[in-house]
């Protein structure tokens, strides 16, 4: 195995820690791809490449990203969708071009057309330089719920309830997270040259442990990433609590 484990103290540091992988990555490759993840998790790395950003150290000019995931149903200027929260937490605030920034469709008509179109978009654009992850407490990577197999593609899936649950904290009710959603899959995933995964908070410390030292299964989608020969686990005291001390 080879994933590294870099340990911060606080979310904001761990945030910190994962702007210099992302430093590294665009300016050795000024027009590379990036794989993008919303959620709660995300937000200190974002908020320091876009300070980053405005200092004039990092330039987005030439940066292309494709995000992980989209609930299905929801417009792009709902004010929960992905695509709205990419726009609010990044771009709007970094010198990307709008045509360099895609998030699967939500409302697409045709979502199993729409998905191959996001794969094809991707090997275009010439594969993933570096994909961002967070964890779910359910284990899943992207939307990848736990199931009894690893679904290759972007593809159409349904939100477990631990899921709705976690992010009913975003709408105004449970009953009001959609049903289902848009994800990479987890050959998508896995395809990308370089994965980092941040995660931080005592909350995910169980599954965290569950996804590194347990065996590899679809029980918990996020252990296949032991398999991805350039993973950087980048987590803070809290989420490491239950992590073996060195490197596994
Ligand atoms: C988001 C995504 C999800 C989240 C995960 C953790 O695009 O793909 O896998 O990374 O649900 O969410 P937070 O960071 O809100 O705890």
């Amino acid at each position: 195995m080879k994933m590294q484990i870099v340990r911060a103290k606080d979310p904001e540091e761990a945030g910190r820690l994962a702007a210099d992988v992302f430093a590294a990555v665009i300016q050795a490759k000024p027009a590379c791809v990036l794989g993008l993840a919303t959620g709660s998790t995300p937000l200190p790395l974002y908020r320091e490449l876009i300070a980053r950003n405005a200092r004039g150290e990092l330039d987005f000019s030439g940066v292309r990203t494709a995000n992980l995931d989209e609930y299905v149903g929801l417009a792009p200027d709902h004010p929960q969708s992905y695509r709205r929260f990419m726009q609010e937490n990044l771009f709007d605030h970094i010198n990307i071009r709008p045509e360099n920034t895609i998030v699967p469709d939500g409302l697409a008509a045709d979502i199993s057309a729409m998905c191959q179109a996001y794969e094809q978009k991707i090997a275009a654009w010439g594969g993933i330089d570096l994909q961002l992850l967070g964890i779910g407490h359910d284990g899943h990577i992207g939307f990848n719920e736990p199931g009894d197999a690893f679904l290759v593609p972007t593809h159409r899936t349904v939100l477990t309830e631990m899921t709705r649950t976690a992010n009913a904290r975003f709408f105004a009710s449970e009953n009001d997270v959609p049903t289902s959603a848009v994800t990479m899959g987890i050959g998508t995933i896995m395809a990308a040259r370089k994965i980092v995964m941040i995660v931080t908070g005592r909350d995910k410390a169980e599954i965290l442990r569950r996804a590194v030292c347990e065996p590899v299964r679809p029980r918990v989608q996020a252990s296949i990433l032991q398999l991805h020969p350039d993973v950087t686990l980048i987590c803070d005291e809290a989420a490491a609590e239950r992590l073996p001390q060195r490197n596994v």
